[in-house]
């Protein structure tokens, strides 16, 4: 159980499309959370300009510094991300498209979720993100897509599944239509899946969350 409202720390790296919709169902009551702070991890990223502009406090932590020879080093970047973010008291991490994985430090420290844009554990993985998951599921044929929202674990779009929501492949869908209604079953289950978190109504059993007094009003 957290407190009321929930303090999040938002993840971000592109749009902000993701942060603006929960920090929209805050506003209009239907997410009992606050946003304490968006991290992003380009400062060139269009979400931060959006959080400023909706008064949220921002801050940057790139990759670069923690890239050496072409290679990351998630460690010591999730060190500083956990040091960054601590001041801010977060109950919960919210990626909101953030093109980064999680290691240990804060994930040790703090819980985390994730929003992707398939059913996983379909479609997920480095490299597998926006488009590029909407692609390889029409290349696929599959029939049912949809968006899923997870604890994170230190892997790629890997981590005990809270909500998820099916969307159908209509025979004429391009990527862009598909995304666009993925989109919106995202914008559904993320404020949800983070409202029964603030509520104290996820029970993780190993691999499993059990979605506690199931059948209680949801926000
Ligand atoms: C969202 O569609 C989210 O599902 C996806 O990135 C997009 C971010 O959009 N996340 C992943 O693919 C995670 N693997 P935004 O920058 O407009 O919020």
């Amino acid at each position: 159980m957290t407190r009321l409202p929930c303090r999040l720390a938002v993840l971000l790296s592109g749009t902000g499309s993701t942060m603006v919709n929960l920090n929209d169902h805050i506003l209009n009551g239907t997410l009992p959370a606050e946003i304490a702070v968006v991290v992003s991890s380009r400062k060139r990223a269009l979400g931060l300009e959006r959080a400023k502009e909706r008064g949220i406090e921002t801050r940057v932590l790139s990759r670069r510094p923690f890239t050496t020879e072409g290679i990351f080093n998630d460690v010591a970047y999730s060190e500083a991300l956990a040091a960054l973010i601590a001041p801010f008291s977060p109950d919960l991490v919210a990626m909101a498209g953030f093109m980064t994985r999680l290691a240990d430090p804060v994930l040790h420290q703090f819980d985390v979720v994730n929003v992707h844009p398939a059913l996983l554990p379909m479609f997920g993985g480095n490299g597998c993100y926006g488009h590029h998951v909407h692609e390889a599921v029409l290349s696929q044929g599959v029939k049912i897509t949809g968006a899923t929202v997870h604890f994170a674990d230190s892997n790629y779009d890997t981590g005990p599944i809270i909500l998820q929501e099916a969307v159908p492949v209509m025979e004429d869908d391009t990527p862009d239509t598909l995304a666009e209604r993925v989109q919106a079953a995202e914008r559904r289950i993320y404020p949800r899946a983070i409202a029964l978190y603030a509520q104290g109504r996820l029970q993780k059993e190993g691999g499993r969350v059990r979605i506690l007094d199931a059948s209680a009003a949801e926000f």
